[in-house]
């Protein structure tokens, strides 16, 4: 596990199934994730659908990087064909530098477990499990000792401000404690790539700012890779770069450089009313 004081990433002893690169050795500025030439086509002859056309981008390891686009734009599809949840009609998706559209089924579950961490719209949280247990699921599926577990649920669980509700049962928290404790989840497998779909739709503002806070402490602290889609300027002002999708297709991207937060978001509602809308609103 790459956890070390003061957030170092530092060399990890192997763990049997929780190997953070696969085996595969991560450098700086290697990308983690590669999007190649895909293309997604929903249906058959009278009725098809071109979700995704010729998209292509890489992410370096440690980017957090947001995917923004109109509402059927191909967002959800793009994510999901890159979490392997969905096929590719042509195209592949390589991820430390496997490719993941040729894997097969039993080879592809224990992939997705061990590389890949998911946070959605819904915490998907179980409900029958503490904050702790659900934080510690895929710790205990892949069969690292209880003492480990602990440790590391512990310790994550206080980056992100979590420590307060770990003994709590999901109807016990906000929604936006709960969205806290499913990025702890997805962060504490130390995956490839975490991956999140729309992850502050459901909060209000005060809470969508604490998650994006968690998600920017994860990516900084732990160097946690970051893929989130968003239709939001807000949500996607806390990444580095954030590529616009329109129609199934690349349309520009943005990166934030050294600028601040705020003047990034200015610049994502640029390009926001450059693709058609008044505001973030139209996307
Ligand atoms: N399972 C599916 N079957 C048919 N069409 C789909 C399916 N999923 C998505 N689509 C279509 O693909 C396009 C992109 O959808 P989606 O990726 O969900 O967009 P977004 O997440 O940007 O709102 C839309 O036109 C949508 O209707
Ligand atoms: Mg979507």
């Amino acid at each position: 596990m790459a956890f070390g004081k003061n957030g170092v990433h530092m060399a990890e002893p192997q763990v049997p199934g929780v190997s953070a690169t696969g085996g595969a050795a991560v450098r700086a500025g290697v990308p983690v994730l590669e999007v190649n030439h895909v293309e997604k086509v929903y249906g058959s002859r009278n009725n098809v659908t071109r979700a995704l056309a010729d998209v292509s981008f890489s992410v370096d390891k440690g980017e957090f990087v947001g995917i923004m686009g109109a509402s059927g734009s191909g967002k959800s599809t793009l994510l999901n064909c890159v979490s392997t949840i969905d096929t590719v009609t042509s195209g592949n998706v390589v991820i430390n530098g496997a490719d993941v559209t040729r894997m097969k089924h039993a080879k592809l579950t224990r992939f997705r477990r061990e590389q890949l961490g998911f946070i959605f719209q819904d915490s998907n949280l179980l409900d029958t499990l503490t904050a702790r247990e659900n934080i510690a699921l895929p710790l205990t599926i892949a069969r690292v000792p209880a003492k480990e577990t602990l440790a590391r649920v512990g310790q994550v669980a206080q980056r992100l401000d979590i420590a307060g509700v770990l003994d709590k049962y999901p109807y016990q928290m906000s929604g936006g404690q709960q969205q806290r404790v499913a990025a702890a989840r997805a962060l504490v497998t130390d995956p490839a790539i975490i991956l999140a779909d729309e992850p502050t739709g459901a909060l209000d503002s005060k809470n969508a700012r604490l998650l994006l806070e968690s998600i920017e402490a994860m990516n900084r602290q732990y160097q946690a890779t970051v893929l989130m889609v968003t239709h939001d300027s807000f949500a996607a002002s806390y990444t580095n770069r954030v590529l616009f999708i329109r129609d199934g297709r690349i349309f520009t991207e943005l990166r934030r450089g050294d600028s601040p937060r705020r003047e990034f978001f200015d610049r994502i509602m640029e390009v926001v009313a450059m693709m058609g809308g008044e505001g973030s609103d139209a996307l």
